[in-house]
């Protein structure tokens, strides 16, 4: 794969995508390689965050690399009316390979535009998070065995969650069935229906899915996205609306494992987390071999040198 940004996880190819699945897999079996020594990598977040910034500062640490960046916009010259385009090209001065967070649609593309060094998109807005989906996508493969052909379940804010858009959007190689459960409010976009459709995938829309659950290979809960809404009534009105709990996993398939990209509020209850099906930390771990693979493929690293 040649050395470029990830903005979108469509910038991957099917074939990229198990490459990558496949790195990260050689990466839990060989922890701490300093395959990033000499790198100085930058991550710029201007959006809260725990599991996608530690993640990859573990990654990056594990590997040899050095890190540097902000985790707070107004600790930066941002504060003081400084452009996204300056940042980005001053720290591409100081850095091989930025990794962002940023609250705006299409600020990660925008970025890799201005660049000198390739962009890693962190999560731009209710837009896209690609390096989520592939960690996504490397805990789906470890627990099913597979990737193709599974019933994958995605319920709360699939309006305005950012892991949904890029997981539909990745999973769709896959031949998958999807079964959305939403509140009325927070249903998939149109747009990502109009993707299945040119592609003949199939979807259901719900709102309940306590009568359907016992055909779910994964069910991926996410958190209504409060930050997104500009009326707070609204995130009220739709804030609890699903709460998994763990005697509705009763009549639940053997193979079923529950995902979310966390950090969870109330949608998945506390007595879940014993549960054998319950996957959620595990993910958040697969985010240090996954985006460790991400790094090594965009830096161009070569693992059997
Ligand atoms: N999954 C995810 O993006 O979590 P953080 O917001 O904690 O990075």
């Amino acid at each position: 794969m040649k050395s470029r940004s990830l903005v979108s996880i469509n910038d991957y190819s099917k074939k990229e995508i198990l490459e990558i699945l496949e790195l990260a897999k050689y990466f839990e079996e060989n922890q701490n390689k300093k395959f990033f020594e000499g790198k100085v990598i930058a991550t710029l977040f201007f959006e809260p965050s725990t599991r996608t910034r530690l993640s990859f500062e573990s990654a990056i640490n594990r590997m040899g690399g050095r890190i540097l960046g902000f985790t707070d916009a107004n600790s930066s010259s941002v504060s003081k009316g400084e452009s996204l385009k300056d940042t980005i090209k001053t720290v591409s001065k100081y850095s091989d390979l930025i990794v962002m967070r940023h609250p705006l649609e299409g600020s990660a593309q925008y970025a890799s535009e201005v660049s000198e060094v390739p962009i890693i998109n962190a999560g731009d807005g209710a837009n896209q998070h690609p390096t989520q989906t592939l960690l996504d996508l490397y805990s789906i493969i470890k627990t099913q065995k597979k990737l193709d052909d599974l019933n994958v379940f995605l319920v709360g804010d699939l309006k305005y969650g950012r892991t949904v858009h890029s997981l539909l959007m990745a999973m769709s190689n896959f031949n998958p069935v999807f079964n959305f459960i939403s509140h009325e409010k927070l249903r998939i976009p149109n747009e990502y229906k109009i993707f299945l459709d040119n592609l003949n995938i199939k979807y259901y829309e719900h709102t309940e899915f306590t009568d359907i659950i016992s055909r779910a290979d994964i069910i991926y809960m996410t958190r209504v996205q409060r930050e997104r809404f500009s009326d707070p009534i609204e995130y009220e009105k739709t804030k609890n609306t699903y709460v998994l709990k763990n005697h509705m996993l009763e009549n639940t398939k053997d193979n079923l494992r529950i995902l979310h990209p966390l950090p969870r509020v109330n949608e998945i209850s506390n007595d879940v987390d014993d549960n054998p099906k319950a996957y959620y930390f595990d993910q958040a771990k697969n985010g240090v071999y996954t985006r460790q693979a991400i790094i090594a493929s965009i830096l161009g690293i070569n693992k059997h040198k």
